[in-house]
């Protein structure tokens, strides 16, 4: 009964839809001809219902005055996106509201018979002009020439406060033009209020305000960096699909920010009359959900410590302003008093001096010249001077000491930023939180760091003999001791050092003895800092680990799709007991992934170990891997390109957090497609960081002793001779952009064309012009070649012989966003690497000078037909 009414009402429905659709005129709910007008009462609606555009009175406004808008048609209060006559409202008492359409094209808004607003949109020789609202709110003029039908105004590009998903705030200097975003005065009044958001050369975004006819700036964005804004560092914006177009300094050139948000919810980012920028997200209620808002602790507002001072905000975030070490108050009254307006100035000058230029960095220098304090998790200050993408920290320390203008430098974004000598606006996130990640080292004369360290010096020294020499002592008690009791209980003691990590806990743990004591058991549980699920839950979720639920093999065991009793959905990775082996992997991986979050990286949701049982718990991708999609002849062609280029960006910013956001600089070692997730909206994620190591800070090369990975996507020196580098996985990405693109597995290509590799298989054709044969046939047809093509000259620069010739990956995500940007001439790749598991080519390419490693261990690692 019940479902043949549903059915009924269902057909009812879908009729009318009908019904209206095939209406014609302005019953065609979403346009208006030209010719024709909208009454007070009208409504346009977009064709799949989210927009409406007609007249309103806003909530708690002004009864007597009329705005025309568009509006949320689903939402359950009035929401306006836009608003047209905002300072020009129609008074209801002098005459009646109407819109009408031109004949030439320019939408009017009327008082009666007098023009309130119009929208100066001249479209001389351009007929059949319409007014359509569309289903992402923009409202758009279109007219017909000869040459076809174009847009000649629309809404997107005047926006008022609210910045939607398709519009921009954009900085065009070539042709000076500027999306600004303007608040409204009040909740109840659209006219144009105080505050007004906008993106600057410095790529930075800015919301100004105007109070008395004066324009100063309220509050700045920090410096766009590596996908985010150096002062904005909640990474559950970012989620939301940020994104600056564009070339951002050192080249400023045209730019704009975008969003484009992972699933169909509709956001919409309001600058509130207040001058807070606030984010909203319409549930399927109709009611809005606060998703972020710009923090409005006073710290944040525009230097307010004034100029070479800091603002940390106290416990109750009221702000506490310090001069910089070096500085004091320009007016040491004023400033106590809580008058910061003034900030600070040297106490002493710089020498200027390039003396210690031959001194080892870092140390303080011995008597005169100048040195740097740092100043650790700020925002950078305004006013960057943006150096060259190449270099390191120390380059960049240098370039700064030997300029007498420059007062400070940064090199945590991985670009060299300088200041001039007066640092603005700098705010202290507090230690720990996400902000706190970028530091500034700021210039000060030496003889003012030998004062400060001068007695120090001669306290940590004692302090630190101290410490050591206590420490040894215990050590070699506690290693002594626990020798005896290993060795009354008969337990042999397999060599598994892991250098690299935790040395001290390490020294304690030792997960592949075959008997432990209850003691050790919770002690390891411990050091999981991560939910410890219980073997029984596991298994219970698993169906005991049944052969259904396998979901694949990893390099260290079985994964297994899962069940939780709640309804969640995991993946388990067990990791294989009988081979005694992966337990350095394993806890890496436990280690590390606890550490990274990030939407391009596959989430640990906890682990388990019992026994011999070593387990993780991951997220569940119903979508399995890449390479299931890519190879797979039937599933392929549901990669359309847009998603291709969006599985290759992921995957860059996955890579970009790993070997720089994440401040551990963790190379993964083993990227490819099977180890690319994906999750239902085929988002991509990096999996399997078993192999991954994290580097000290200064390393960016290290030599391993294990060469671990998989055959087709090591790079030239990590295969011959095991150096490791951000830049091996450079050269993964660009074997894995080709497969992507090519939809062909580089291990098939030693059957194809010769004996040519995936590298010199799209080099030759590349290079011969014929590129776009390159292209996967699934989607040559629908592909923009440009575009693929870019992929491809980006692939071939990232897998260059030798590794120095390779970009690195903020300049990967940099440029592939941007096609503006001219990419260099790749080399040609001489050396190609081929796929033969002879054993003699294996002795060639791995050396195994560490006893504790076994060959058998070697190989097993290296050979994982993946
Ligand atoms: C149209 O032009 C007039 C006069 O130049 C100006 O006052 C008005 O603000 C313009 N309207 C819009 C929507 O730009
Ligand atoms: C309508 O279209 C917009 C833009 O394409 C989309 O974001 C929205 O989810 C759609 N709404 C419905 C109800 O289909
Ligand atoms: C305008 O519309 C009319 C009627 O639909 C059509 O005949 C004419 O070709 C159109 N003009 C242009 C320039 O598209
Ligand atoms: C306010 O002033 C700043 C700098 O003086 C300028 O960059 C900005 O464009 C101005 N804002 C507006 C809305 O005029
Ligand atoms: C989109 O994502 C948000 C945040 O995860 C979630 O709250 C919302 O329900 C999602 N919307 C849809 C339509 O899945
Ligand atoms: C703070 O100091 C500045 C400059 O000395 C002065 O102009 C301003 O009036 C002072 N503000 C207050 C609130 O006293
Ligand atoms: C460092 O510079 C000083 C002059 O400032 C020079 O005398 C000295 O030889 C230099 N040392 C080295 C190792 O270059
Ligand atoms: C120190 O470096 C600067 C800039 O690189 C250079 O101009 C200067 O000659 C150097 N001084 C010495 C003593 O090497
Ligand atoms: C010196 O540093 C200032 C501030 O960072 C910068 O504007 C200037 O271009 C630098 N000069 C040279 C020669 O690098």
């Amino acid at each position: 009964m019940a479902s043949t009414a549903a059915i009924a009402a269902l057909a009812l429905v879908f009729f009318v839809l009908l019904c209206v659709r095939d209406g014609g005129g302005v019953d065609a709910a979403d346009t208006l001809s030209q010719g024709q007008s909208l009454g007070a009462n009208d409504m346009l609606v977009s064709a799949n219902g989210t927009f409406k555009v007609g007249f309103f009175t806003p909530a708690g406004g002004d009864p007597g005055k009329v705005y025309l808008g568009v509006m949320y048609a689903t939402s359950n209060v009035q929401t306006v996106m836009w608003v047209a006559n905002r300072d020009a409202p129609v008074r209801t008492a002098a005459g009646a509201a109407s819109a009408t359409l031109t004949g030439s094209g320019e939408l009017l808004v009327k008082e009666g018979d007098r023009v309130a607003w119009r929208t100066n949109a001249s479209a001389a020789g351009r007929s059949n002009h319409t007014l359509t609202i569309r289903d992402d709110g923009n409202l758009v003029i279109s007219g017909s020439d000869a040459a076809g039908t174009d847009v000649e105004w629309e809404s997107f590009h005047h926006p008022t406060d609210t910045f939607v998903p398709g519009m921009e705030i954009a900085l065009r200097q070539t042709n000076g033009d500027r999306t600004l975003y303007t608040s409204w005065r009040s909740d109840a009044d659209p006219a144009t209020g105080d505050f007004t958001l906008g993106l600057d050369a410095s790529a930075q975004l800015y919301i100004w305000r105007s109070q008395g006819g004066k324009n100063s700036t309220y509050w700045r964005s920090g410096q766009w960096a590596s996908g985010n804004f150096v002062g904005i560092p909640w990474r559950a914006l970012y989620v939301y699909g940020f994104k600056l177009n564009g070339d951002p300094p050192p080249i400023a050139g045209d730019m704009s920010i975008a969003f484009t948000p992972f699933n169909s919810s509709l956001y919409r980012f309001v600058l509130r009359p207040n001058g807070v920028e606030t984010c909203y997200m319409l549930l399927g209620s109709g009611d809005w959900e606060l998703v972020w808002s710009q923090p409005i602790i006073p710290c944040h507002r525009y230097n307010l410590c004034g100029d070479n001072a800091e603002c940390t905000a106290d416990d109750n975030n009221q702000p506490i302003c310090t001069c910089f070490t070096g500085f004091e108050p320009k007016s040491p009254q004023e400033y106590n008093n809580g008058n910061w307006t003034q900030g600070c100035v040297r106490s002493v000058p710089l020498t200027c001096s390039s003396e210690r230029n031959n001194t080892t960095a870092g140390g303080a220098g011995a008597g005169g010249g100048d040195g740097f304090t740092v100043i650790r998790g700020v925002k950078l200050p305004d006013f960057a001077v943006w150096g060259s993408l190449v270099g390191d920290a120390n380059s960049c320390e240098k370039a700064c000491l030997g300029n007498c203008s420059c007062g400070a430098y940064s090199y945590s974004t991985g670009s060299c930023l300088t200041w001039g000598q007066e640092l603005v606006d700098i705010f202290q996130f507090q230690t720990g939180t996400e902000g706190a990640k970028y530091d500034l080292y700021v210039k000060v004369p030496s003889s003012l760091l030998d004062k400060s360290s001068g007695r120090w010096k001669t306290v940590v020294v004692v302090v630190v003999v101290v410490v050591v020499v206590v420490l040894l002592a215990s050590g070699l008690l506690m290693w002594k001791c626990r020798r005896r009791i290993k060795e009354k209980l008969g337990i042999g003691r397999k060599k598994a050092q892991l250098p690299l990590l935790r040395p001290a806990r390490d020294a304690k743990q030792d997960f592949s003895g075959p008997a432990q004591s209850e003691h050790e058991k919770s002690e390891e549980g411990k050091n999981c800092e991560l939910p410890l699920f219980a073997f029984e839950t596991l298994a219970t979720a698993t169906d005991n680990f049944s052969i259904s639920n396998k979901l694949g093999e990893g390099g260290f065991g079985h994964v297994y799709k899962g069940r939780l009793p709640g309804g969640e959905e995991i993946a388990v990775k067990r990791l294989s007991r009988s081979s005694g082996q992966g337990l350095e992997e394993f806890k890496n991986e436990v280690i590390l992934i606890a550490k990274l979050q990030h939407r391009n990286l596959v989430r640990l949701l906890g682990c388990c170990i019992q026994g011999e049982e070593k387990i993780l718990v991951y997220e569940y991708m119903p979508n399995k891997s890449l390479d299931a999609f890519l190879f797979d002849p039937e599933r392929r062609g549901l990669l359309d390109w847009r998603t291709r280029f969006q599985i290759i960006e992921g995957v860059a910013r996955g890579l970009l957090y790993l070997h720089r956001d994440s401040r551990l600089r963790v190379v993964h070692r083993d990227l490819k497609a099977s180890n690319i997730l994906l999750d239902r909206d085929m988002n991509p994620k990096i999996s399997d960081f078993g192999m991954a190591r994290i580097f000290g800070g200064d390393q960016n090369q290290v030599n391993t002793n294990r060469v671990v990975g998989t055959l087709g996507y090591m790079s030239p020196e990590y295969a011959m001779e095991g150096l490791f580098s951000v830049r091996s996985d450079v050269y993964s990405f660009g074997i894995l952009i080709l497969e992507i693109i090519t939809g062909q597995k580089n291990s098939s290509f030693h059957h194809m064309e010769g004996s040519l590799n995936i590298v010199g298989y799209a080099w030759q054709l590349w290079n011969g012009d014929r590129g776009q044969e390159l292209i996967d046939p699934a989607i040559r047809g629908t592909c923009p070649a440009k575009e693929a093509l870019r992929c491809v000259h980006m692939a071939l620069l990232c897998v260059q012989d030798h590794a120095h010739d390779r970009p690195d990956i903020p300049y990967v995500v940099l440029t592939l966003g941007s096609d503006s940007s001219v990419l260099p001439t790749p080399r040609p790749p001489t050396f190609t690497l081929q796929c033969t598991s002879s054993s003699s080519g294996r002795d060639m390419y791995y050396r195994d000078k560490e006893e504790s490693y076994s060959a058998n261990d070697l190989t097993v690692t290296m050979l994982q037909g993946r």
